[in-house]
């Protein structure tokens, strides 16, 4: 397995190898980001891991600095999963960087309003990413909902040439989503981390039940939650992201929320 440092060196590995599949990440990797190493290794000839933590996708009191890191580990879990190269930067923006790319519509619900400028840090680098690595394939997985759209839309609108493949969410065996900020989470707040599952679980439930009037499924699962700060529970439209009043389509229920002072998010599938 291949360790490149620098953007120069990837393109100009990529390019000597047709058939790029990559998995972006910001590292401190576990079985979520194996899982979509997994999904794409049988559909690529080579398959490549960014790990970089992006500073343009965080807010200014966001975990920029704390975010967890591990390189050593990072590197063991992708040779298990088969991996042909990790690219992990140290910079990775070059000298006069200057370009951004911004997104409406998908990005400017749920988490757009409560992470101003994220999603244009997330499809910025995820372009980049896309230029330095030369992939035909990238995967990303179902746990970052939103993300996923966002950058369907950036795939769509700027037509590059990219498939993008979904990969389902992976969850512990508490059903809490797996993630690199949890392990931020003290015992008691884990335990309580336990309540978003528990109430995405309980929508989805209630949905298969017959409960059809979006209003009511929201406060069911409102009142599932123990949380030290609810930022949003919503059931929307599973592509658009836009409200519905009634579930009358394939929906999705989102939930972001502080625990102690971790910020969750979770999310299902919804069906009438
Ligand atoms: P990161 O949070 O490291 O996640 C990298 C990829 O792993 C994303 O596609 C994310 O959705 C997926 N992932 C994380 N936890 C998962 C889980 N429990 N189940 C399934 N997939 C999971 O998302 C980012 O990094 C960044 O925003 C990035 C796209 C790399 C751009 O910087």
């Amino acid at each position: 397995m291949r360790v490149i440092h620098d953007s120069g060196e990837m393109t100009a590995w990529a390019e000597a190898h047709t058939g790029v599949g990559l998995v972006p990440t910001m590292g401190f990797l576990h079985r979520g980001h194996a899982s979509l190493m997994h999904l794409l290794r049988p559909r690529c000839a080579r398959l490549v891991v960014s790990i970089y933590v992006n500073p343009l996708q965080f807010g200014p009191t966001e975990d920029l600095a704390t975010y967890p890191r591990d390189l050593d580990g990072d590197l063991r879990l992708c040779a298990e999963a088969g991996v042909d190269a990790v690219f992990a930067p140290s910079s990775l923006y070059p000298p006069g960087f200057a370009t951004g790319v911004t997104i409406g519509g998908v990005a400017d619900v749920l988490e757009g309003p409560s992470r101003p400028g994220h999603f244009a840090g997330v499809a910025t680098v995820v372009a980049r990413l896309f230029g330095v690595s030369r992939c035909r394939l990238a995967a990303f997985g179902e746990k970052d909902y939103q993300q996923l759209q966002v950058i369907r839309r950036m795939v769509l609108d700027l037509a590059l040439p990219v498939e993008i493949v979904p990969g389902p969410l992976v969850r512990d065996d508490d059903g809490v989503a797996l993630s690199s900020r949890n392990t931020y989470l003290s015992t008691e707040d884990r335990r309580r981390a336990r309540s978003l599952s528990e109430a995405l679980f309980a929508v989805q439930a209630a949905a298969r039940s017959g409960v059809t009037d979006v209003g009511a499924l929201t406060e069911l699962g409102v009142a599932w939650l123990n949380v030290d700060r609810l930022e949003y529970l919503s059931i929307v439209d599973a592509e658009s992201l836009a409200a519905i009043p009634t579930l009358d389509r394939p929906a999705r229920a989102l939930v972001a929320a502080k625990v102690g002072r971790t910020r969750l998010i979770d999310n299902v599938a919804v069906n009438p």
